[in-house]
């Protein structure tokens, strides 16, 4: 397991499926604000790639988060998109509910930015997300992230085009441990 201050990222286990599926892929809006896609319902028993884990694709390393006081489930985390030419990878998170707004996202950015940097010798890390989402802004910026630019109206979502804005952290900022 990889352990920041507050919580743990470790492999997917089969009984976090139907939390994660019933507290964040079912949930319309968070879905249609974290995925970058349609939602649809998602069919008991269908192997959905996004919950569950194929090892042997090496482009993407999901894990599921926990706290380290107990190892309660509290959401998901991946390094996706690892191209291993530029030595660049994309981050996503997702919190259940009842776990945002107590620092655990800016801690899940600096666990994963331990992976992508210390453990997996990237040169940059790179997150999308949606102008309006101040919390993943933050627990970016938090970490070293530095806004790199705007993609005007490029997320349609719940009947509107957003914009996103682009992250980036290149190796030779990342400070371990450091936070703004
Ligand atoms: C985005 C997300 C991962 C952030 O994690 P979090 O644990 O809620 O964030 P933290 O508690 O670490 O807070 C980070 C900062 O955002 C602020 N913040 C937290 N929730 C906020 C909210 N709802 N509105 C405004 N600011 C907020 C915190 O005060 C903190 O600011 P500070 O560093 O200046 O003190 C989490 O909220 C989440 O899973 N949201 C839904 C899914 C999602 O949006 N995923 C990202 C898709 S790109």
């Amino acid at each position: 397991m990889l352990k920041g201050e507050k919580v743990g990222l470790r492999a997917r286990h089969e009984d976090d499926i139907p939390v994660l599926r019933a507290e964040l892929y079912d949930d319309v809006v968070n879905a249609s604000r974290a995925e970058g896609g349609p939602w649809r319902p998602i069919t008991p028993g269908f192997k959905d790639p996004r919950l569950v884990v194929d090892d042997t694709k090496e482009a993407s390393v999901p894990f599921s988060v926990v706290e380290l006081a107990g190892g309660t489930l509290v959401g998901t985390a991946t390094l996706w998109g690892i191209d291993p030419h530029n030595r660049c990878a994309h981050i996503g998170l997702g919190l259940l509910p009842s776990s945002r707004g107590k620092g655990y996202g800016t801690d899940v950015v600096a666990v994963l930015c331990h992976y992508g940097f210390v453990v997996r010798g990237l040169q940059r890390l790179q997150i999308e997300t949606l102008a309006d989402n101040t919390a993943m802004l933050r627990s970016a910026e938090r970490n070293g992230f530095v806004r790199e630019g705007v993609l005007r109206s490029s997320a349609w979502v719940m009947g509107e085009f957003l914009d996103e804005v682009l992250l980036g952290l290149l190796a030779q900022e990342y400070q371990e441990g450091k936070r703004a």
